[in-house]
């Protein structure tokens, strides 16, 4: 690897960036040659990379498990969503890398093969058939039409693993593809602590969005090529956002095979942390989602220091269990994850 990106790579880096943020990406196939995609692949999509480490972390931290052994990738790109699918989760057998772009999709083809040679590449027309679909900034590439079609696809799959930039246009389309997905039998598995209708779609809520924060890693900070392309594209390398959401198709419960096992309890952590704590002078301003919809909560240091600094920079699921009273958070517990269900 070079250790600096020559005056043309930076061209490339400028041109997709553009077309990323006004919207023109959408238009027309943009992925000119293999070696764009080789950029893009260890820039951008790093980036995003890290943005997938921070929700499958979440993904693990509650236990989740695909109920599938085979993945779609739709609008793969250069496949950095399921390659960091695969290092979370082993035991996937296939991915179906779907792109409109036939260079993306060989390029996705081939990394995938460097990297997980037993795993089985599949080039074919996309099938979310029983499958773990995993869509990774599409959003603002898809007219209403092909949105619809995607939704219309995904309808058949087992688990929809969704993350996008985290820009307010973005996590409010996430939140509307969450609706419609909620509207045919899926049920929410992350971020949302709930399955009520999204409270960001609420009129009076329309200056939020559902986003959260990723770390890169630290030695992303101490890396050459990585402080030129921050001075050059103008991009803090320290904001990383993102949208996402977990849904799945419901299994039959444990419950349901045995009506006498009692039925474990809702989770406690029912508060989910949006965006970051505002912070003032003695206090923060803390914004969560809960089933009653969207809350801004005053959170004094006086009151809980150790859940201030906590919420300023989550270690782990930014989910908690608060106790509050007239509009305070007097104190609280940060998620930790659940112990075996008990189906005795
Ligand atoms: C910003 S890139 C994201 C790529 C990859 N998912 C990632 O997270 O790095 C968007 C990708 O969606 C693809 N795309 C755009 N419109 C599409 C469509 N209608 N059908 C399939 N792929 C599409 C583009 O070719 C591009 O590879």
């Amino acid at each position: 690897m070079k250790s600096r990106f020559s005056t043309a790579e930076l061209n490339t880096l400028r041109r997709l960036r553009a077309g990323f943020l006004d919207g023109s990406a959408g238009l027309s196939d943009y992925w000119r040659s293999e070696s764009d995609l080789a950029l893009y692949d260890a820039t951008f999509a790093q980036r995003i990379g890290w943005k997938w480490d921070a929700v499958l972390r979440e993904l693990q931290l509650r236990q989740w498990q695909p109920a599938s052994e085979h993945v779609l990738d739709w609008g793969c790109g250069t496949g950095i969503a399921s390659r960091a699918f695969l290092a979370a989760f082993p035991n996937t057998r296939s991915v179906q890398l779907h792109d409109r772009s036939q260079e993306a999709r060989r390029f996705a083809s081939a990394r995938l093969h460097e990297t997980f040679p037993s795993v089985t590449a599949d080039l074919s027309r996309p099938d979310a058939t029983d499958k773990t679909v995993l869509l990774s900034h599409v959003l603002n590439e898809l007219p209403a039409h092909a949105l619809q079609q995607l939704i219309a696809l995904l309808r058949n799959a087992a688990a929809v693993v969704w993350v996008e930039s985290g820009t307010h246009t973005t996590s409010r389309l996430l939140s509307e593809a969450r609706a419609t997905l909620l509207g045919t039998g899926f049920e929410p598995v992350a971020p949302c602590p709930h399955s009520s209708p999204c409270p960001m779609l609420d009129p009076k809520n329309a200056r939020h969005w559902c986003h959260h924060f990723a770390q890169p890693p630290p030695a992303a900070f101490q890396d050459a090529r990585w402080e030129q392309f921050r001075r050059e594209l103008g991009i803090d390398l320290r904001s990383l956002p993102y949208s996402f959401v977990v849904l799945q198709r419901p299994t039959p419960s444990p419950q349901a095979q045995h009506p006498e096992a009692e039925r474990p309890e809702a989770t406690p952590f029912r508060h989910r942390l949006i965006g970051k704590p505002r912070e003032f002078k003695g206090h923060d301003k803390v914004l969560t989602c809960q089933e009653e919809g969207l809350t801004e909560w005053m959170l004094q240091k006086r009151d809980a220091p150790e859940l201030l600094s906590e919420m300023r920079a989550p270690s782990g699921v930014p989910s908690y269990q608060l106790s509050t009273q007239n509009g305070k958070i007097l104190s609280g517990t940060a998620f930790s994850p659940p112990e075996a269900p008990r189906w005795d």
